[in-house]
């Protein structure tokens, strides 16, 4: 082995001895990013609605206060009475998954009304999520499961109401035993 070979193959020793050493130091703050998460930023993240209503909020909103609601901000996507679309129909396809054209809606594929909450809050309308207020999502809540026939018109929803509604599709999923999914 000639001198200068030698020389490298010690150098890349050290390097390879070093190099743990530098990983470690890499969790320190030495680039100035990032900030500890505060109580407000984790409240705003910590938005989830379990299946069983676990996290649904204070507030309250009926069908009729929904129907103004849908009008203005939901029917220019999902159609006025909910099945017209041109995006995803909300509304009505009962007893049609079995079908050769199954419609996939709330009312007949959903097994929890309260992910319907959950769903609505995070990511409707499309152009604005989760700029609505707990009344006004558990109003809308309230008029798409009166539209699908699964509550009465002067039903009213909140965290205890929600929690209690049985879907149509509730048993038509089976469980995956390697998830805690809604076959559970
Ligand atoms: C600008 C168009 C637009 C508007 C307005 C809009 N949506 Fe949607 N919505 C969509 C699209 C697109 C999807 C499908 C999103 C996806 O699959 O990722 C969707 C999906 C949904 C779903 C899930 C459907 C399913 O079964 O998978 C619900 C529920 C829903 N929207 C409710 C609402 C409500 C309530 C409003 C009014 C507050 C609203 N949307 C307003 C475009 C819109």
């Amino acid at each position: 082995m000639g001198k200068s070979r030698a020389v490298a193959s010690i150098i890349l020793a050290l390097g390879l001895f070093l190099m743990p050493n530098w990983i470690l130091k890499a969790e320190e703050p030495r680039y100035g990013l990032g900030k500890p998460a505060t109580e407000a930023d984790i409240k705003a993240w910590e938005i989830d609605i379990a299946p069983n209503g676990a996290g649904l909020p204070q507030g309250r909103g009926t069908v009729q206060q929904g129907a103004t609601l849908y009008a203005a901000k939901c029917a220019a996507c999902h159609g006025p009475t909910g099945t017209e679309g041109p995006k995803d129909p909300l509304v009505g396809g009962q007893g049609s998954l079995a079908s050769e054209h199954p419609i996939k809606t709330i009312g007949s594929y959903w097994p929890y009304a309260t992910t319907l909450y959950d769903y609505i809050f995070r990511a409707m309308p499309f152009s604005a999520p989760q700029s609505l207020t707990p009344d006004e999502v558990y109003s809308l809540v309230a008029w798409l499961l009166h539209q699908n026939g699964i509550i009465q018109k002067d039903a009213v929803m909140d965290a205890r109401t929600l929690a209690t509604i049985r879907m149509p599709n509730r048993n038509g999923f089976i469980s995956d035993l390697r998830s805690d999914g809604p076959g559970h």
